[in-house]
């Protein structure tokens, strides 16, 4: 059985600067905190809490130490509050969404109507829009973008992590609905080079392993878009899920993991996969000698 892993996988740039920073924290001196869990990885968040840093809810949690903001980031009274309480801030916001929060904010103060592309309840996009002090319009699909009204000027900021195919074809709505349209394209292709990889993978081989939070929408999409493509897939935490049976018979296993997922999750379950792959060979050889 031959394991083949996807061209682009894993942690992303944002997720990897994110999870170093936390850790540098819990080797550091004092009580260290992340402000919701640091990514949608159970297994990370869990490692992390055993070295003490633990997630906290909100700023009023804590009275002292160190509080990490996660890479999806937070609004500016997050800011304003842990600072007031003399916290020491640890700021692992993503480059790519600081853009977004700092392009949000400047078209507010040009007088554009501001318009963000993404899911209302994602905390990336709650976090642009409160740099745009709430004032952002959240649509997520054509039909809300068509019951926009024509407005002067508008400027357009995008979720990082959205797809590049539906921002093509909202922008064309978009495009009729002012005539000074201003767009900020702050996708970042983490996301799209992670997928297009999967699809690439999963066309050729037998079965696909996605590896991720089951909570993780990228891994969630990962999965999706090797299904889509006809392969046989699992999506699959750690390695403790995998199942003998699944390769049964099978000659190529694709692999791939969310931007969540860390490379010592990865290899275990390549791990396993291995010793599949010889007990499997191994029971073959056997009925070879039996059938002659
Ligand atoms: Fe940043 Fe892109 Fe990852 S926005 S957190 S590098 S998916």
């Amino acid at each position: 059985m031959e394991i083949i892993l996807a061209e682009n996988y894993g942690f992303c740039y944002g997720v990897k600067r994110a999870v170093e920073m936390a850790d540098e924290a819990a080797n550091s001196e004092g009580k260290s905190y992340t402000l919701g869990p640091i990514i949608h990885n159970p297994q990370v968040v869990g490692r992390l809490e055993s070295k003490g840093v633990s997630p906290i809810q909100e700023v009023a949690d804590i009275d002292e130490g160190t509080m990490i903001i996660r890479s999806h980031g937070v609004g500016p009274a997050i800011y304003a509050e842990a600072e007031e309480k003399g916290l020491h801030i640890l700021d692992a916001t993503c480059p790519h969404v600081k853009k977004a929060q700092q392009d949000a904010k400047s078209v507010i103060e040009d007088g554009m109507t501001l318009v963000i592309l993404g899911e209302k309840n994602h905390p990336e996009v709650k976090s642009i829009n409160l740099w745009a002090n709430n004032r952002g319009i959240i649509i997520e699909d054509e039909e809300s973008a068509e019951k926009l009204q024509i407005v002067e000027k508008m400027g357009v900021v995008v979720q990082t992590t959205f797809s590049q195919f539906k921002f093509n074809s909202i922008i064309e709505i978009l495009e009729k609905k002012s005539k000074n349209l201003k767009i900020f394209k702050t996708i970042c292709n983490a996301t799209q080079e992670r997928q297009n990889s999967a699809v690439d993978l999963a066309r050729n081989v037998d079965l696909m392993i996605v590896i991720g939070g089951k909570n993780s929408g990228n891994t969630n999409r990962l999965a999706e878009v090797c299904r889509d493509v006809g392969c046989t897939t699992y999506h699959i935490e750690t390695s403790t899920e995998l199942q003998l049976e699944w390769f049964n018979r099978v000659q190529t296993v694709g692999v791939t993991a969310g931007a969540s997922t860390p490379d010592w999750i990865i290899k275990e379950v390549i791990e396993t996969m291995k010793d599949f792959a010889e007990l499997l060979a191994a029971e073959g050889q056997e009925e070879f000698k039996k059938g002659n």
